[in-house]
Formats: structure tokens, sequence, C-alpha cells
């Protein structure tokens, strides 16, 4: 068939055009001279080209390898972690927001990097499509494991799942998920907090959340 009988190509979907339209917010956010954390995922994935775009003069950081490799294709400067001890911002994605500020990240494996990034950063600013909003946070949680001991690990949590098919963190980490109902998130995070062999967990506590900028409001 003659490609130019295809008809109009369909254009992005509403979920689509919310991520691009939170992740371009975003990158206006950014001025000149400031250090930024770099999220991980597919809302990221078009924040990469909008702030590259502004061609500021900036220095960031990457919570993944594939974040890293597609800004720096893009031009963007980035530098290991180690380089810099705090950051102006931080800009990631989430898979859940309720509306007490608290936030489940992970869907990637990254959490525990972003994590990191995040509680390093003055302001962490999330950006996500609206189908993210939930009215409360729930299961599953990303869990990242150290490898040693891991049967006891998960014997102590009962319902962790370590997630099929998911390579470890670069770090070295299982990805795991729980996949309890939970009424308190702070409890649950307290907990997973103590677990030894837990190396992090992808729920983020309302404190560490500056904004949250959901695409097309
Ligand atoms: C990766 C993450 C992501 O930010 C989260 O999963 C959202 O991803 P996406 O923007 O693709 O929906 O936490 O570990």
């Amino acid at each position: 068939m003659d490609p130019t009988d295809a008809g109009p190509r369909p254009g992005p979907s509403p979920t689509e055009t919310e991520k691009r339209q939170a992740a371009v917010a975003a990158a206006e956010l950014v001025a000149d001279g400031m250090t930024v954390g770099l999220g991980t995922g597919s809302t990221v994935a078009y924040l990469l080209p909008a702030l590259a775009a502004r061609r500021l003069d900036i220095r960031c950081v990457a919570t993944s390898p594939r974040t890293e490799t597609d800004a720096t294709a893009l031009g963007l400067r980035v530098e290991a972690f180690s380089q810099l001890d705090r950051l102006a911002v931080a800009i990631d994605g989430a898979d859940q927001v309720d509306p007490d500020g608290w936030i489940v990240k992970g869907g990637g494996g990254a959490h525990v990097r972003e994590k990191i990034v995040a509680a390093a950063a003055e302001s962490f600013v999330v950006i996500v499509s609206s189908d993210k909003e939930v009215p409360r946070i729930g299961p599953p949680v990303p869990l990242e494991l150290l490898p040693f001991g891991l049967a006891a690990t998960l014997h102590e949590l009962g319902c962790a799942r370590v997630r099929p098919s998911t390579p470890p963190s670069p770090d070295g980490g299982v990805i795991a998920d729980w996949t309890d109902p939970f009424d308190d998130p702070a409890a649950l995070a307290t907990y997973l907090d103590s677990v030894p062999g837990v190396v992090g967990h992808g729920l983020f506590h309302p404190g560490m959340v500056s904004t949250v900028i959901v695409g097309g409001r």
C-alpha cells in the first residue's frame, strides 16, 4: 500500500500529552547555574529534551544509566553523583500521588537512587499525568533488597514478591514489591526502613515533595 494512503497518524494519547505538559512546565523551573537531579521513566523522557532545548548552563546528575545515556546524548552535562553534595532541584515522575502528598515511586526500579537524589535537592518536583492521582496510595510499593540473605529478608517481609524478569538495580539490588494493602504509609515506611536487607522502598513522604505538577492543569 502507498504509505500516503494510510491517512493521518493518530496523535499522542491524552496521558502522553499530560506527561509532556508536566515535563515542559518543570523544565521552565530550571535556571542557569543550577545543579539538577534527573529522574527516570517515560515522563522524564519528555523532560530531557525540554531541558536540553533551553541550552542552560547547568550540571546534572542522573538516577539511572538510561537517563544518563539519554541526557548526555541530548547535550546535557551529566556528572557522577560523587561530585555534588547538594542539588538545587530534582525532577522526577511517580507511580502514585495522593492528596496528602505521599507518593509511590519505583515502577522503573530506580527508587533508591531517585530517593537519594530527591533528598539531596532543595526542591523536589514531581511530574505526572493525571492518571497517577489516587485517593490513597496503596500496593505495590517497590522495594530494593540486598541479594545477601535474600530468602531471609523475603521471609521477614512476608508479602514481598521479587519482580519477575527485572534486572538488578545498577547497585546490584534485587527489585521487589510489597503487595499487602496498608492504611498508614508512615508506619509501613518505618517498618520497611527497619528491616535489615531492605536497601530502600518507594514510599516518599510528603515532606520530601516540594511541588507536584500534573500535566494539563
Ligand atoms: C522509576 C520511577 C518512575 O519515575 C515512575 O515509575 C514513573 O514512571 P513513568 O514516568 O514512566 O510513568 O519511579 O523508578
